[in-house]
């Protein structure tokens, strides 16, 4: 066995389809240059450490990370006891898929300390076991993207398709300071589909439609086009009731900096908002416009 092994697992944003995906309709996601650093090493005895949150957990106390843990560990089969340290770059309940870039970053480094090889794909499609956790019920679009970052499209049951992009894409991402949990927005959005299954119907069906013009505009590098369709599906998630006034108030201020478009990004109820400028430097006005916190995030182009 190896002193130490790194892993990791990307944040991500979600540019079009949350929510929506878990109930089979394509997203569109990408991944965050930050995310989530694990290193695993042997140890006396199995323990998970998250260092931001200080927080160190054995594989039988009564936690979900303990739990999600324990799990990993029992699937690796016989092996020396392990100690992963895991430090997080990433806000919980904001979006950026946090949970699931933990589980990857865990997976990777432990397959690693045991000399497993396995591809980014393997590893991502193993991460959902560990989100089902905490979100119940998740479409494997967080833990997919995570492992393999860049552009994709993501459906349920279809293959990951990567998104090759002619020009670079720049967003800029801002915390609204509110958390949220994926659970219970999941819960809500599926509830309120539930009660009215004509406009359910309507809506997925519309959903689908402005994430197959996204995925055109994307290849296109047709910014205008693209930010509306950004705009068009958070008046969606509005009817779904996840947005805020605070998210609201972010989405208008990004659009009177120029931006195309803004949405929120990932389960909503709070967390983060995504704008989509039209280069670098729109991307950083806009930025400066919306708060000390938020980030611009470069998408490069394909080579
Ligand atoms: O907010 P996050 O990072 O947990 O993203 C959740 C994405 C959802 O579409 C809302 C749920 C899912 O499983 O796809």
């Amino acid at each position: 066995m190896l002193e130490h092994t790194i892993g990791f697992g990307g944040g991500k944003i979600i540019l079009l389809g949350e929510h929506t995906v878990v109930h089979g309709t394509p997203a569109i996601a990408a991944g965050l240059g930050r995310g989530v650093t694990s290193i695993a090493r042997s140890a006396p005895e199995d323990l998970l450490h998250i260092e931001p949150w200080g927080r160190s957990l054995r594989p039988s106390d009564d936690d979900p990370l303990a739990r999600a843990f324990s799990k990993v560990l029992d699937d690796v089969g016989k092996r020396p006891p392990l100690r992963v340290d895991v430090r997080v770059d990433l806000p919980p309940g904001a979006g950026l898929g946090c949970s699931a870039a933990i589980g990857v970053s865990l997976l990777d480094a432990v397959d690693k300390a045991l000399g497993i090889g396995r591809s980014r794909a393997d590893i991502g499609a193993r991460a959902l076991d560990w989100e089902r956790f905490f979100h119940g019920a998740p479409s494997g679009v967080d833990n997919t993207v995570s492992a393999l970052g860049g552009l994709i499209r993501f459906q349920r049951s279809a293959t990951v398709r990567s998104i090759p992009l002619t020009r670079p894409l720049h967003v800029v991402v801002a915390h609204s300071g509110e958390r949220s949990s994926t659970k219970e927005m999941v819960a809500r959005v599926s509830t309120r589909l539930s009660e009215r299954p004509d406009w359910a119907t309507k809506t997925l069906d519309e959903v689908c439609a402005l994430v197959l013009d996204a995925e055109l505009a994307l290849r296109g590098g047709d910014w205008p086009r693209l930010g509306w369709a950004l705009d068009r599906k958070q008046e969606i998630l509005q009817s779904f009731g996840l947005s805020t006034p605070r998210l609201e108030s972010l989405c208008e201020l990004a659009r009177s900096t120029g931006a195309h478009g803004a949405k929120v990004t990932g389960a909503g109820g709070g967390g983060c908002i995504i704008a989509l400028a039209e280069d670098g430097h729109h991307a950083a006005r806009i930025a400066d416009a919306l708060d000390a916190d938020a980030f611009v995030e470069e998408i490069p182009h394909a080579a």
